[in-house]
């Protein structure tokens, strides 16, 4: 399926990134700037980030369950993702507002 009809992504092509950057360090804090670095690519509307960071918490989820991680460290690490895609959809939100009442 396609996510970033920008640069032509799909979430297939996603999830192997955030794979990729589990394997190297699987608790680090990943965000969709991140991913795009990783795949050379970068944002340009951003109108698909949401649908990043869902698809980060998801990935890191599955990542987690089928490596049998610690369930404590698993359970806050997933947490701070969510906030992180809560303030994430907010701060998206926020800015098309101001730029519907600037236009
Ligand atoms: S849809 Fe991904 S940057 Fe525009």
């Amino acid at each position: 399926m396609m996510v970033c009809s920008c640069n032509l992504i799909t979430d297939k092509d996603i999830k192997e990134v955030i794979t990729s950057l589990l394997d190297e360090d699987c608790w680090q804090l990943i965000v969709p700037g991140k991913v795009y670095h990783a795949m050379q690519k970068r944002g340009r509307c951003c109108g698909c980030f949401p649908n990043v960071v869902d698809l980060i918490v998801r990935t890191t989820e599955e990542y987690h369950a089928a490596r049998e991680s610690q369930g404590d460290d698993v359970v806050v690490f997933i947490e701070r993702l969510k906030t992180f895609g809560a303030e994430q959809k907010t701060a998206i939100i926020e800015r098309r507002q101001r730029m519907a009442q600037i236009a």
